[in-house]
């Protein structure tokens, strides 16, 4: 426990592909005004690309930072449609969702690819925030433990000064706006597994996000796990009332 509370507690809304500039103004005046009340955790905003510039703008002066959902595997060049790292970090975008399940379930994301995207974040100095989780049928096979290992096996070989700066969110598959979250033992398995994983030196400051349908309801028995430092929430993070109640847990 004593550890647990040297780790920030760190809140990430993913907007996923919702939004549009004059709802976006409005959910993010209210989400100034909550967080300007010193809360105890950092707040990250995932935006789709084309309002970031809008997120970086309105959120000018406040303590919550910005995060794309998503980066190029490249550095630069011919790949239409695509965003690179360093373009990200040039809009004042600090933090970037890597792996999620819908990019590897829905644009056949491989561990492989994913760890290039990580690469490119961190070479811009984005704090990537990786993310990991088994789908129903792997969870119902048994096999989270192996699913999740595998997932964070491309990186497990690189620097601790680059393992220093990543985020791992766990999101079981079938948590995910579903409205069925993991309980907070099932989520603190995996977490202290992944915790397990990392360099014994470091191991303690990685933070470990769950996602996976939190609500104002169940944040604080998921955030009282020892492994637990934060979430990684869809859905809830487009009411600014629901993502502000989850911060104050
Ligand atoms: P959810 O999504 O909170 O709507 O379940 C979480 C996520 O996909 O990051």
């Amino acid at each position: 426990m004593a550890v647990h509370s040297l780790r920030k507690r760190l809140l990430v809304g993913n907007w996923k592909m919702h939004g549009s500039l004059q709802g976006n103004a409005q959910l993010l005046a209210e989400l100034k005004q909550g967080a300007g009340s010193a809360l105890a955790c950092d707040l990250v905003v995932c935006a789709p690309y084309v309002y970031l510039s809008q997120l970086a703008s309105c959120l000018k002066g406040s303590a919550i930072a910005i995060g794309a959902q998503d980066v190029s595997a490249h550095a630069q060049g011919a790949y239409t449609g695509e965003v690179s790292a360093s373009m990200l970090a040039d809009i004042q975008c600090a933090w970037v969702i890597v792996g999620h399940s819908e990019r590897r379930q829905y644009h056949a994301e491989s561990n492989q690819l994913v760890a290039a995207k990580l690469r490119q974040a961190l070479d811009a100095g984005l704090k990537p925030i990786l993310c990991v989780g088994e789908t129903q049928q792997e969870h119902e096979a048994g096999v989270t433990h192996s699913v999740i290992i595998e997932q964070l096996r491309c990186v497990l070989d690189w620097p601790l000064s680059d393992l220093q700066k990543i985020c791992v969110a766990y999101e079981p598959v079938w948590a995910i706006g579903t409205g069925l979250s993991a309980t907070p033992d099932q989520a603190q398995e995996v977490h202290a597994l992944i915790r397990a994983q990392w360099p014994d030196s470091i191991a303690h400051t990685l933070h470990i996000l769950y996602g996976g349908s939190v609500k104002p309801d169940n944040a604080a028995d998921l955030f009282a796990m020892p492994d637990i430092d934060g979430a990684l929430v869809g859905g809830a993070s487009l009411h600014a009332h629901d993502f502000l109640h989850i911060a104050a847990a």
